[in-house]
């Protein structure tokens, strides 16, 4: 029988939250949200809402058993709102009913007596005003301040990013059903189960052990399932004490959008300084971030942005300070990269406008940087295993990115009507929770009678591949085919306390504590057959006869992780990953139209489990990345209302608009799972090349192009920056 997630996803058997069957007498339920950026409230008035045919219940804050509060980092977030709304869509009270669409139309029938205050949607607004959620930050290394009077040349300029959503194609989901002993169980489309499970027990007022939380896969997550899954389970938690009947709680795409918080929209400011070779001298910038109304995992996210500000490239002097600002939009949340391709994005900026500065393509700069085997990082950890330069050139024996340039510019030289562009962007991506404690995994092995093994982590599947990666690993360290393998639904009552599966870490950390349950098991099955010399199902029939355990629980710490957060130095990460992309793309002068025709990546992916698997994980990332930089953009009309509200306003890459992409994976000995890497997040950065293929060619026709960069680059600021500003343009949230 094959179980295998891929061939269920395949074959449309895999069933996700939302296609669970709901229990008898089970019900439905809906937020009712604030129409108000930011208002106070005395009172919410329900009573409309509670007359309505079917509706059960309408259950605001004061109806909350244990504590109105879900944030996992800082505390500041409410399940429901208490008094006063931070922005459109913030979730005010619960309306239970016996049908979705029932549930739906009461909620739209809350009000209060909102009183709006002052809303501030722009991050630096909310700097300006000292509405900061994390205060500036600094990393910093060298002596920027002395640094600059060493250049030959030094370039300044801005970028603004806009936000991204995640689009994961399963929304946000829960079903929480009542036990008959007082708990709950609770099916979640999370990437967090413990946080999930902590958050459901916080507020109902249960203990944990009382909370199971399940979640059998997701249908994509991107990190918008980290922290933004718990709401919603808390919420069917909430709906099911209240009634003591199941409750599932499931936003429809267009209040999915406008309820959960995007990537962070990040705007900078940037001076890098190079000497007279090339070479960079210092680097400094500010982050500001736009984390939306609570603090969520933002403080995390800027963290990672400051790891990884000086991105592939090695410079002696630098200073990076990023800011958390607290603005009047849905908290903006994890997405794939957490914060690293914003920093990044600053990073190549700056140096595309040294280049432009220097008239020499930015290759040259960028190679000439490139991070090498020994040097320091600028957090100051030891850069060992390097493949920046060995991706970069494999990238260019394949590829010949200078021969495409050229190739690109004698087209342009006979299209006056059509421009190509072409862009070249490396990568190195740390890998490890930046918080240490979430560096860690458990997992459950059992071996039944027939030899069959079954594997539970905390592993949460969401298209990335993870369940296969750990039944390889398991099937590996026990010596048995994979097919023998079952890894089980991810629950809590399995595996406690888990980590989010998150940080491309779920099959370096999960994987590892298999392996590690699978040596006790192994060392036990050693005893009866030291020699090896009994096939696999005879020796599971004599360990059961010699009486020796055939489950063990594991626990697996990544090792020499020792960053200081007093010096901010050390090792945070387990290790880097590298690579490099080529982007080509073409620009219709006239319509101000863009595509991305092909991309050519050469990935360090270590000794990979399954290429498959990793080849769509490299190209899923970099499409994911090119929509974030060209066609992917959110608006808010004046009183912070999303606009672009569903997939036909906000435009994610389709076949049409995706690319060609040829990916090569660099295989090499690496200290991942199996000798592999994590992919997960790193190949999203290698989307950055669009916004500056882009960008290359546009400046073929408008060599006073400014050192302020924005994103996306939709058709509309194409056409601006080729032709000048459109009457009566309306501005969009980059
Ligand atoms: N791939 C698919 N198909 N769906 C997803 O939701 N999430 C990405 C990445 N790849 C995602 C994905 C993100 S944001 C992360 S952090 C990793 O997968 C998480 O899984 P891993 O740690 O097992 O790589
Ligand atoms: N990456 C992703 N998710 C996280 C991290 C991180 O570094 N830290 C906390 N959640
Ligand atoms: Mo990924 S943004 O760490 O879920």
């Amino acid at each position: 029988m094959n179980t295998d997630n891929v061939d269920l996803l395949v074959r449309g058997a895999a069933k996700f939250t939302a296609d669970l069957p709901l229990p008898a007498g089970g019900l439905h339920a809906m937020v009712a949200v604030s129409p108000h950026a930011h208002a106070t409230f005395t009172h919410l008035e329900t009573a409309l809402a509670a007359a309505q045919p079917e509706v059960r219940a309408v259950l605001t804050a004061a109806d909350i058993p244990g504590v109105n509060q879900i944030s996992t980092m800082a505390h500041d977030e409410l399940l429901l709102a208490d008094g006063e709304v931070h922005c459109v869509g913030e979730p005010v009270a619960l309306v239970v009913a016996a049908s979705a669409d029932a549930a739906w139309r009461a909620a739209q029938l809350v009000t209060a007596d909102w009183v709006e205050q002052t809303a501030i949607v722009d991050a630096r607004d909310a700097f300006a005003s000292g509405d900061v959620l994390t205060p500036p930050r600094t990393f910093a290394s060298g002596d920027v301040d002395t640094a600059w009077a060493d250049c030959a040349l030094v370039v300044t300029g801005c970028l603004n990013l806009g936000a991204q959503e995640h689009a994961y194609l399963e929304t946000q989901s829960a079903l929480a059903i009542p036990r008959d002993d007082g708990g709950l169980l609770v099916h979640s489309a999370t990437q967090s189960p413990s946080a999930t499970q902590r958050a459901v027990a916080t507020v109902a007022g249960l203990p944990m052990n009382l909370v199971e939380l399940q979640v059998a896969r997701l249908g994509g997550g991107f990190g918008g399932k980290e922290e933004q899954a718990t709401p919603w389970a808390a919420l069917a938690a909430l709906g099911a004490v209240a009634t003591g009947r199941p409750i599932r709680v499931a936003p429809d795409r267009r209040d999915d959008m406008r309820i959960t918080g995007k990537r962070h929209p990040y705007t900078a400011d940037f001076r890098l300084g190079l000497d007279a070779e090339g070479s960079f001298v210092a680097y400094e910038a500010t982050l500001l971030q736009n984390a939306g109304c609570t603090t969520d995992l933002s403080s995390a996210v800027l963290e990672r942005s400051l790891f990884n500000a000086t991105s592939a490239y090695t410079i002696p002097n630098v200073r990076i300070t990023a800011a958390s600002c607290r603005t009047n939009l849905p908290s903006n949340t994890a997405f794939r990269g957490f914060g690293a391709p914003q920093a990044i994005a600053v990073l190549e900026s700056a140096i595309r406008a040294a280049a432009r500065e220097l008239g020499v393509p930015a290759m040259q700069l960028q190679e000439r940087n490139l991070v090498s085997e020994g040097d320091v990082s600028y957090y100051g950890m030891p850069m060992t295993d390097v493949r920046a330069r060995e991706c970069w050139a494999e990238l260019v024996a394949r590829h010949d990115p200078a021969g495409l340039m050229v190739e690109a510019e004698a087209f342009n030289t006979s299209h006056p009507l059509v421009s190509r562009g072409v862009d070249v962007i490396p990568i190195c991506f740390g890998i490890a929770f930046t918080a240490r404690p979430l560096n860690q995994a458990e997992a459950l092995v059992h071996v039944y009678a027939d030899g069959t093994v079954s594997v539970a982590t905390g592993a949460v599947e969401m298209g990335q591949g993870v369940d296969a990666k750990i039944q390889a690993a398991t099937a590996h360290e026990l010596g048995v085919a994979a097919e023998l393998v079952h890894v089980e639904p991810t629950t809590t009552s399995r595996v406690a306390n888990v980590s989010p599966t998150a940080a491309s870490t779920g099959a370096d950390l999960n994987g590892a504590a298999a392996i590690q349950a699978c040596r006790v098991i192994r060392a036990g099955l050693d005893k009866i057959d030291p020699e090896g010399e009994l096939e696999w199902a005879e020796r599971v029939e004599r360990a059961l006869v010699e009486r020796i355990g055939l489950s063990a629980l594991a626990h697996y710490t990544t090792p020499g992780l020792t960053f200081s957060a007093d010096t901010l130095t050390g090792r945070p990460f387990s290790y880097h990953v590298y690579g490099a992309a080529v982007v080509e793309s073409t620009v219709d002068i006239l319509r101000g139209t863009a595509r991305i025709d092909r991309v050519g990546i050469v990935h360090d992916i270590g000794r990979s489990i399954d290429p498959r698997i990793d080849r769509g994980q490299v190209e899923g990332a970099v499409v994911q990345g090119i929509g974030w930089m060209t066609s992917e953009e959110t608006r808010h009309d004046t009183t912070g209302r999303l606009i672009t509200d569903s997939l036909a306003t906000y435009k994610i890459p389709d076949l049409d608009s995706a690319p060609d992409v040829d990916v090569t994976l660099l295989q090499r000995e690496s200290p991942g799972l199996l000798g592999s890497k994590a992919v997960g997040e790193p190949p999203l950065v290698y989307g950055l090349g669009a916004l500056f293929a882009i960008r290359a060619a546009i400046e073929t026709v408008r060599s006073d192009l400014s050192n302020d960069v924005v994103a996306p680059m939709t058709p509309e600021r194409i056409f601006t920056l080729l032709h000048g500003p459109l009457d009566g343009g309306g501005g969009s949230d980059a």
